[in-house]
């Protein structure tokens, strides 16, 4: 019930408060002295006698003046929070500013080399720290998930070109090829029956070598070869493998009546277009040595993103990270596929497009 229900009366006897103006009190809430000389001040109508009550603002309601709720002051920061954040901006700036700044300088340097488009001699030189190189940021991508999800899809008779320095070895089926079920319930087969290894490289191949020897002591169909992606021939008809001489390409049928060991059944690639003086060439190879039914060629790239502003910043920086790494980042992978004429089973990209998985096939 409000006060003017209730009675003024009644309030005044009970001794609660009533709402409006004290009389005994002439200055109101929120107001100091100056506030009402301020308001006598504004009035000049009014003969002011200095022992009169300050009088209002004609058209103030002195009930609704003092309804008002006080007004809450905004909580105020400490000097020293004041002081911390005032650093905190300061030091965020200059670093982005030193950041920016590095970025211009290593953009005019990257622009001035002239770069041949085959790096792929840098490997002879990085293979040894190659791992330490790229292993925190593989973490940070979860890289790793990603080459095994691509890898557990390699059956039968595998080539993998590009090995490098074996960094997908850990993730292959050796178990032999084998019928089984996919996550659908779907009759697959699955597991490798044998493995070829190819890299440009001698220094990576024999890292490949060292790590696999470690890994699969007791596996036997593995071969590791020098070689250009581009040159491989057809796997051998007796252990599936690649083999120096075999060149020529004669389709056979074993006991199933199945095409075997003339081809490969999956090749697999993980970051190697972006290494090759000629990707396309590379790719439509690749596709005369995949089995032309159920073969796959199983790709995981990187290259152009998505987004404009950050192929501008790979576009920039390119020559110097290919001088440097041998590696080529800023190719369009999709462009890439297109031209190589093999058809796309299935693509995906992550990382705001920069990472490509392919899984092709011949047509
Ligand atoms: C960026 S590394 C990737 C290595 C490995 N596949 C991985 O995922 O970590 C590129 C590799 O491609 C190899 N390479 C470059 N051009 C090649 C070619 N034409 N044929 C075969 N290997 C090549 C390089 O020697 C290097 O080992």
């Amino acid at each position: 019930m409000s006060a003017s229900r209730i009675g003024r009366g009644a309030l005044k006897k009970a001794q609660i408060p009533t709402p409006g103006p004290s009389r005994t009190n002439p200055i109101q809430a929120g107001q100091t002295r100056s506030d009402t000389w301020q308001m006598r001040k504004q009035t000049p109508l009014t003969k002011i006698s200095p022992h009169a009550p300050p009088s209002l603002p004609k058209r103030a309601n002195p009930h609704l003046l003092n309804l008002r709720p006080e007004p809450e002051s905004p909580p105020r920061m400490s000097p020293r929070a004041m002081t911390v954040l005032g650093v905190g901006v300061l030091a965020m700036s200059t670093y982005c500013g030193y950041l920016y700044a590095s970025y211009r300088r290593e953009v005019r340097q990257s622009q001035a080399l002239e770069v041949p488009v085959d790096v792929s001699d840098r490997y002879n030189h990085t293979a040894s720290s190659f791992d330490a190189d790229v292993e925190m940021s593989e973490k940070l991508m979860r890289m790793g998930a990603k080459r095994r999800e691509l890898v557990q899809g390699a059956r039968g008779n595998v080539l993998e070109v590009s090995c490098g320095t074996g960094r997908n070895l850990e993730y292959y089926d050796l178990g032999g090829e084998r019928r089984g079920v996919d996550e659908q319930g779907r009759a697959e087969r699955k597991g490798c029956r044998s493995v070829t290894f190819v890299d440009l490289s001698p220094q990576m191949v024999e890292i490949t070598r060292e790590k696999f020897a470690r890994l699969y002591p007791q596996f036997g169909r593995v071969v590791f070869r020098v070689q250009d992606a581009r040159e491989v021939p057809p796997p051998d008809t007796v252990t599936g493998t690649a083999t120096a001489t075999a060149t020529s390409r004669p389709t056979t049928n074993d006991a199933n009546g199945e095409q075997a060991a003339r081809y490969y059944d999956t090749i697999v690639q993980t970051m190697g277009l972006c290494s090759m003086p000629d990707p396309v060439a590379t790719l439509r190879h690749l596709g005369t040595i995949t089995e032309p039914q159920r073969g796959r060629i199983l790709l995981l790239e990187h290259g152009r993103s998505h987004y404009e502003w950050l192929n501008r910043i790979l576009d920039n920086l390119a020559p110097a990270h290919a001088d440097r790494h041998g590696c080529w980042w800023n190719r369009d992978i999709g462009q890439i596929v297109r031209e190589s004429g093999l058809e796309v089973v299935d693509v995906q990209r992550w990382h705001f497009g920069t990472t490509w998985r392919y899984v092709l096939r011949p047509v």
